[in-house]
């Protein structure tokens, strides 16, 4: 079968460790750095300053290295953001989630894995075509820490590019072996040699290799589900699936998290498939709804979460409360 597009070098040299432990310049686990009490600057304040190419400044550094203010899993805890139906908000929530951990202080790797690279653009990474990222990890078996990037806005969160390239892995994988598992080893060697705390992988809208490969990676499911049509259908689909994989694949893997997201509480609408879907799954639905809000849609034209973008606004506050309200179930719920 011929091959769609050509293999590339990387654009990148391969690092070293040193330049690693340089760039994730994260708390070792374990290590309590005592700081004065007092808020910390928010990073999000002046995102301007920040350049992921230079050296970390002081201010950067200490900040990098102040204790996280959310608690630390014991084992880093791998997401799929997933929903079989696009536009639901799995891109806006993988990325504002994965903020919300960083400016938690916890270490955060997003990775993209839908061709349209949006949550990239989000992050407010360049990734011009030939960017290596998640094609060069699952089809031609680089490493992870090989491609991934910081993000400007802040050092706790990397973050491993996506370009329209990736298209072309749905094809390509389907004629390797060990094809399901591919992302699956990349993030385990990634696990031992970072201090990742949560990796989150946001998915195309479709069941192909892709999304199969995060389904088999992952420990633990995130569905944002719409208030804005009946979407229970959807998720009785992704649950079906769910299953099958379950069986076959990965036996770990559970949803875990329901995300309410483009919620209006003026709307009949919006409240009644809020309630359905409480009722359906009241353990695994967060108790924050994320509001419908311009903020929060045009962020990612400025290349931002909105938790940077509008830190202040309704969006960014509820995207907080997600973030903290997951990393809390380290602490509140049995989760293997
Ligand atoms: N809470 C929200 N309020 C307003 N617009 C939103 C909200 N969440 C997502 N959007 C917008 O809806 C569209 C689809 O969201 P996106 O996250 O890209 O969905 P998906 O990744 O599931 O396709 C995007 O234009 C996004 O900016
Ligand atoms: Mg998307």
């Amino acid at each position: 079968m011929p091959l769609f597009f050509k293999k590339r070098k990387s654009a990148k040299p391969k690092p070293t460790k040193d330049d690693f432990w340089k760039d994730h310049a994260s708390v070792p686990r374990g290590t309590g750095i005592e700081l004065p009490s007092g808020p910390r600057r928010a990073r999000f304040d002046t995102p301007e300053d920040w350049d992921p190419n230079s050296e970390y400044g002081e201010e950067i550094l200490e900040e990098a290295q102040a204790p996280p203010r959310l608690p630390r899993p014991k084992e880093p805890r791998v997401f799929v953001v997933a929903n079989q139906k696009g536009g639901v908000g799995k891109t806006t929530t993988a990325v504002n989630v994965a903020m919300g951990l960083a400016l938690g202080g916890l270490n955060v790797l997003l990775i993209d894995n839908d061709p349209q690279g949006n949550a990239t653009t989000a992050l407010g990474i360049d990734h011009p075509s030939g960017t290596p990222g998640t094609y060069e990890v699952l089809v031609e078996g680089d490493a992870i820490i090989q491609h991934a990037q910081v993000s400007p806005h802040s050092p706790n969160l990397h973050v491993l590019p996506a370009v329209l390239d990736l298209a072309a892995a749905e094809m390509e994988l389907a004629i390797q072996q060990g094809r399901e598992a591919r992302l699956k080893h990349a993030i385990e060697d990634y696990i031992d040699l970072s201090g990742v705390d949560y990796i989150l992988i946001d998915c195309p809208p479709s069941l192909g290799m892709l999304t199969l490969n995060a389904l088999v990676a992952a420990t633990e499911i995130l569905v944002p589900i719409q208030t804005e049509y009946y979407a229970l259908e959807g998720v009785t689909a992704l649950l079906n699936t769910i299953e099958r994989v379950k069986g076959n694949l990965n036996d770990r893997l559970k949803l875990t998290n329901i995300l309410l997201t483009m919620y209006d509480k003026r709307t009949n609408l919006s409240r009644d498939v809020a309630a359905e879907v409480r009722s359906h799954f009241p353990e695994e639905t967060l108790s924050i709804e994320i509001p419908r809000s311009v903020r929060i849609a045009e962020a990612p034209s400025f290349g931002q979460t909105v938790l940077t973008y509008q830190p202040r606004s309704d969006g960014a506050a509820a995207y907080v409360r997600a973030a903290e309200e997951i990393a809390d179930q380290v602490e509140t719920k049995e989760l293997s």
